[in-house]
């Protein structure tokens, strides 16, 4: 087997005195749809800046294509949790900055990148909205526009926490058909993009990954990795199958302890 395009070995993480992280250790492989699930607060929006770059393990080792991840590279394309759009940007404004800053725009020709620009405001349903600053869209279109500014941008790697939370029901699915498209699940595995998605949505997890990594809390640690053996390409007929109620359910009982636990403290 190929070597993983992404290595944690033993990270953990502490904010002063308290460990959020506890001895991480987990590789994610070239072309790989890994999603994390987990309790409120059991480290994953840390795990996910440590592999941006954003933050640095207190201890253990992290690498990208067998280098050691010392800060953020173009390479990883990252949507935050709280969406990070500039404020003083349009909506057209912000989904262009992942292009003109991302590996793919930089091969374009100026009418091409406004053209790729609109398809993808087209494609998370925000046309119509395109000359609209953040602050006059509502929680969900602002969730649009940030997935819209990655996905513009067509990074190799792709770092995504809980992207799709904000959005109503039916967006939602439209929205995880579409991403599973941009990752390639049309395409042979080795023209696939590496994707890292953190959701509360087990449903959601089970339905794109490959892999569900789960976490326990307090502090985070790596509790189990459940392979998710569905066929792709993967649409409503996998929605709707025994399988993926099956596995849904076994990762529910993983991680209903640890949401207890949770909710509790
Ligand atoms: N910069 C920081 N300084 C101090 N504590 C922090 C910092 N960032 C996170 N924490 C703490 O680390 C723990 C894990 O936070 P994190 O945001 O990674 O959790 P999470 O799993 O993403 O939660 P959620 O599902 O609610 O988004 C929390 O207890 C949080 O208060
Ligand atoms: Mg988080």
């Amino acid at each position: 087997m190929s070597a993983p395009k992404i290595r944690l070995e033993a990270v953990s993480k502490s904010f002063d005195a308290s460990v959020v992280v506890e001895k991480l250790s987990l590789d994610v492989r070239d072309g790989e749809f890994l999603a994390i699930v987990g309790p409120s607060g059991c480290g994953k929006t840390t795990v996910l800046n440590m592999l941006a770059g954003l933050e640095k393990p207190s201890s253990g080792a992290m690498t990208l294509n067998g280098r050691p991840i010392e800060g953020p590279g173009a390479e990883r394309g990252v949507m935050f949790q709280d969406y990070a759009l500039f404020p003083w940007r349009t909506v057209r404004g912000n989904v262009e900055f992942g292009l003109v800053y991302g590996p793919a725009g930089q091969a374009l020709s100026p009418a091409q990148r406004a053209e790729r620009v609109e398809r993808t405001i087209e494609m998370v349903g925000l046309k119509g909205s395109q000359d609209k600053y953040p602050h006059q869209l509502s929680g969900g279109m602002r969730q649009r526009v940030a997935l819209a500014r990655l996905m513009a941008s067509e990074p190799e790697i792709l770092l995504m926490d809980e992207p799709l939370a904000a959005l109503d029901a039916q967006t939602r699915v439209i929205l995880q058909d579409e991403l599973l498209r941009i990752w390639g699940q049309d395409r042979p595995a080795s023209e696939r993009r590496t994707v890292v998605f953190i959701t509360h949505a087990i449903d959601e997890a089970v339905f794109l990954a490959d892999r569900v990594a789960v976490l326990s809390s307090h502090p985070g640690r790596l509790k189990q990795i459940v392979d998710i053996d569905l066929p792709r390409p993967r649409g409503d007929e996998t929605r709707r199958s025994g399988a993926f109620a099956r596995l849904s359910q076994s990762i529910w009982e993983l991680i209903r302890e640890e949401a207890y636990r949770a909710t509790m403290n």
